[in-house]
């Protein structure tokens, strides 16, 4: 319907607020006050460390899409660090140009439909790329058809020119550009959490500690770092659905133990944030209920040195989330000349 317009183009482009708005409802992390502290894009989460890992981007799009994704180029490039390249459907098929396994292809259509798009969707999956969408069409071909994707949510656009879709498009990309990385979005979830529990053993005993007091030093959150040894004799009972526990169960001499310590808390449903070697996260938890910290692997003594930083970085974002001050924590000082 048109309402009071008398065209349907007219009507999408008055619409932009409201479409705006809802393109990017439900992509943010909210904090207090409505002001978004972060952003999720949902629908990327299973693939965003095969994205970030990418040698190249591409998007690829006709007409209004591929304009929107122009806009959003030079966001992506300089954020992301990765290599942008542009393509018109058309043309990258009459090319035949080259796509790798190691590109994240970036189809952008507002129906979904598009014939060239859904062509080169095809033609970059049989080159391995690793294919997401951005479309405005929930079950649309190309929707269906990509490893993964963002749903436009511009609302149905009905004027053949595109015009509510194309600001929504840009939104979004900007959005992806904007990512945050992993342990923002941790952050982001456990910001109004009372208390943390971290397990550690062997080389990471430490680890689990310093977390723990990093958490509790900036954060004002409460944090405990535990010997993974002593679960079954006392911090077993804390264990519920809702307590947020991490587990360092990096590949070393302890892995068996530390494993059989994430079965133990997944059998009381405890709420389990495991961190672990890159690669390991399926066989870690195969049904899918952990969240991960992925780090690489390195020789064991030097394990703690990198399963460290993004606990750090974990602590940082805590303490930014809830408002605290980082640098000059509540009633501590740096160094302390007094007894
Ligand atoms: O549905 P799509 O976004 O894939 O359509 C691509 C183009 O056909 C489309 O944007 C076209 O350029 C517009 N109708 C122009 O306003």
């Amino acid at each position: 319907r048109k309402g009071n317009f008398e065209h349907f183009m007219e009507k999408e482009i008055h619409e932009q607020p409201d479409s705006l708005t809802m393109t990017m409802r439900g992509q943010l992390i909210r904090g207090g006050e409505q002001k978004a502290k972060g952003i999720l894009l949902g629908g990327l989460k299973d693939h965003l460390k095969t994205m970030r890992r990418s040698r190249r981007i591409l998007f690829i799009g006709c007409g209004t899409s591929y304009h929107a994704a122009l806009a959003a180029r030079p966001v992506v490039e300089e954020l992301s660090g990765i290599p942008v390249t542009m393509e018109i459907a058309s043309d990258l098929l009459d090319r035949q140009g080259p796509i790798y396994r190691e590109d994240t292809a970036i189809f952008v259509s507002q129906s979904g439909e598009t014939a060239d798009t859904l062509q080169a969707l095809e033609y970059a999956k049989s080159n391995g790329a690793l294919c997401v969408g951005i479309t405005n069409t929930v079950g649309s071909a190309i929707a269906r058809g990509t490893h993964c994707g963002i749903h436009l949510n511009a609302g149905c656009e009905i004027g053949v020119a595109s015009t509510k879709a194309y600001t929504s498009q840009i939104a979004v990309i900007v959005m992806l550009a904007l990512l945050d990385k992993d342990m923002k979005e941790l952050a982001a979830l456990l910001m109004d959490e009372q208390s943390l529990l971290v397990f550690g053993r062997g080389y990471n005993y430490a680890t689990a500690l310093e977390c723990a007091l990093k958490v509790k030093e900036v954060s004002l959150m409460h944090a405990e770092g535990i010997v993974a040894g002593e679960m079954k004799h006392g911090p077993l009972a804390l264990v519920d659905e809702t307590l947020p526990i991490i587990v360092i169960a990096t590949r070393d001499a302890s892995l068996n133990k530390q494993q059989s310590v994430i079965q133990q808390l997944k059998a009381r449903k405890g709420r389990l944030i495991v961190m672990c070697t890159e690669g390991d996260a399926e066989f870690m938890c195969p049904d899918g209920t952990c969240r991960f910290i992925e780090v690489p692997k390195v020789q064991d003594c030097l394990q703690p040195i990198i399963n460290i930083v993004p606990l750090q970085l974990l602590a940082y974002h805590l303490t930014v989330f809830r408002g605290f001050n980082v640098d000059q924590p509540r009633n501590l000082a740096k160094c302390v000349t007094t007894q």
